[in-house]
């Protein structure tokens, strides 16, 4: 009888926003194959497992994924709890389809647990909501990033589209993302704000328009890029000097 892979989510840092399923299936894993950017904290949960780093650091492809599947699949002929653990939530920019799939047609048992992803980690940091009544009705999670192969992508019309956009590794790409959206139309003035390390002690918030994202410095962390209007306060009390004069106000919303 084959055991049970979970997909579990570690959130974007911080040990204490781990859900409450996903620290117990970490005190119960016998191995747990973990994503670079999993903090100690996080696996020392894990006390009983063996603990396998297959991390892909933004890029930098440590371990095929292919590999990753046959380990996974392999130690579920072996043991009863293998945890698959990945940063933020598995579901976004976390490859489980590849893994679910797989295993699915292995005939092996997988389940998903959901974790915080880094847009809403760093949402909460900020205090500011990526929707706003009456003014920010939809949000887009995008990611330039385009794999050796694959299809192109449709990542501006998306940002252009959506009333907030939150960017995903994309900070390696600040000029392409800049140049790009403000060519198809985006305002050149739109405000971002800049997140880096989202729910870890060392984090670090930076407001600009996205024409000055370019020059935003970032010093290596997962950072996550936010557009959009309802970042527009901030950044004028982040810059009042120097901030464009703000566009005119929507009308306000009756609140409820
Ligand atoms: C491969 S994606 C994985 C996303 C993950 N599945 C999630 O739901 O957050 C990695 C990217 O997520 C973002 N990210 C992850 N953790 C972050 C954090 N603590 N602070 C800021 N951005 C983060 C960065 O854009 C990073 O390049």
């Amino acid at each position: 009888m084959s055991g049970t892979v979970y997909l579990v989510g570690a959130g974007p840092g911080a040990s204490d926003l781990l859900t409450v399923r996903a620290a117990r299936l970490l005190g119960e894993a016998e191995v747990v194959f973990h994503d670079a950017l999993i903090g100690d904290e996080v696996l020392r949960l894990a006390s009983r497992a063996r603990k396998v780093a297959v991390g892909k650091r933004c890029g930098r492809h440590a371990t095929a994924q292919r590999f990753i599947n046959k380990q996974l699949a392999d130690a579920a002929r072996l043991h009863r709890v293998v945890v698959r653990l990945k940063g933020g939530d598995p579901m976004l920019f976390g490859r489980a389809h590849e893994e679910l799939s797989f295993l699915e047609r292995q005939g092996l048992r997988v389940e998903v647990v959901p974790g915080v992803t880094a847009a809403l980690a760093a949402s909460a940091q900020l205090g500011i909501s990526l929707t706003r009544r009456g003014s920010a009705r939809s949000v887009t999670f995008i990611t330039p990033r385009v794999g050796h192969g694959e299809k192109e992508s449709g990542w501006v019309a998306a940002a252009l589209a959506a009333d907030t956009a939150a960017i995903y590794m994309g900070a390696g790409e600040a000029q392409t993302i800049a140049a790009a959206l403000i060519a198809a139309g985006k305002p050149a003035d739109t405000p971002i704000a800049l997140v880096e390390d989202a729910s870890l002690p060392g984090t670090r918030v930076q407001y600009a328009a996205l024409q000055d994202l370019p020059g935003l410095p970032t010093s290596g962390g997962p950072t996550l890029i936010l557009l959009g209007e309802v970042y527009r306060e901030a950044l004028l009390e982040a810059a009042p000097s120097s901030a464009p004069a703000p566009r005119p106000r929507q009308p306000q919303a009756v609140q409820e």
